[in-house]
């Protein structure tokens, strides 16, 4: 069999069984965080520039994707989604769909995506910036992300009260992650980010984000960085950034739901008073304080 023969079996192969989950996924419709995370990670060697992108889902990861990428690289737009540039960590290796060899081959600085809780990120040496969102912002966006992808079809107060708040859903409790991971804001290898920072001053976000990973990058080079980071410019190009509904269109699932709206406070709109109550006890019972003003 020749090797261009074997290397589209082995694709399709890695694709069907990155469906089949999905397809596990929709089923169970709620996922707990160890369906994701199978196996440990022998294959990984750490690299000192290596970046770890970690946050609780839709908190503003693929954004955050694309800022690396964009000040990593020459930011061509040519990548057939964002997964090949800068690969989402935890399913990487758990779904087989890259080993041990394929992480040594990607060139330096390695950039990953992962939502892994502070305990079960692996050890560096490296760097990690964690992007933290308003947790009830999350919210909505999770909602919306359960109805358009994984076919959850109930209301807001359903999948805010019985899913969000219990901590049911993909990579468990926002809260639980989010404090964990600000024990250690001031760790020399973390960079703990807003994503509301991102939305109110994207430039100096990103110089923060440059001085933090050490790049290069010439000041002429940033107009048209913050342009690609845009959301007008990722809404344009959305099928680089949300695989999923690519793949599985057929099978009658929404595509351009992904990157959304992209805007601070709808949390706001969609809590009613008793949710906002319930809310912001739990935050108070897990010390979490973001330093927000909305
Ligand atoms: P909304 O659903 O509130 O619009 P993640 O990548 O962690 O899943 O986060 C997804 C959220 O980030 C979505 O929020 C999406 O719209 C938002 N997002 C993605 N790219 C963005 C950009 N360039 N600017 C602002 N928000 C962006």
């Amino acid at each position: 069999m020749n090797s261009l023969i074997k290397k589209s079996l082995s694709l399709v192969l890695k694709t069907t069984s990155l469906v089949l989950r999905e397809s596990i996924e929709l089923l169970t419709n709620i996922a707990s965080i160890n369906d994701f995370i199978r196996t440990g990670y022998l294959d990984y060697i750490p690299r000192p520039d290596d970046i770890f992108i970690v946050s609780y889902p839709r908190s503003g990861t693929t954004w955050m994707q694309m800022i690396l990428y964009q000040l990593s690289t020459e930011g061509k737009m040519d990548f057939s989604h964002i997964s090949e540039v800068c690969p989402w960590f935890d399913r990487m290796l758990s779904f087989n769909i890259m080993d041990g060899d394929d992480l040594e081959n990607l060139p330096s600085p390695r950039i990953f995506k992962s939502h892994l809780p502070y305990k079960q990120i692996p050890r560096g040496p490296c760097k990690y910036i964690y992007i933290a969102r308003d947790g009830k912002d999350v919210a909505v966006s999770y909602f919306h992300f359960y109805t358009s992808h994984l076919n959850f079809t109930g209301s807001f107060s359903e999948f805010f009260e019985n899913y969000f708040m219990r901590g049911k859903v993909q990579y468990g409790s926002w809260f639980q992650h989010v404090a964990e991971w600000k024990k250690h804001q001031k760790d020399p290898d973390v960079l703990f980010i807003h994503y509301e920072d991102l939305v109110n001053d994207l430039e100096t976000t990103l110089k923060r984000i440059i001085h933090f990973c050490e790049f290069d990058v010439p000041q002429e080079r940033i107009p048209e960085i913050m342009e690609r980071c845009r959301f007008q410019f990722m809404k344009k190009y959305e099928n680089k950034f949300d695989h999923i509904s690519a793949v599985i269109w057929e099978k009658g699932y929404k595509q351009n739901a992904f990157i959304r709206k992209g805007k601070s406070g709808s949390g706001r709109e969609y809590l009613n008073d008793e949710q906002e109550k319930i809310f912001a006890k739990e935050l108070n019972k897990m010390n979490i304080n973001l330093d927000m003003t909305f």
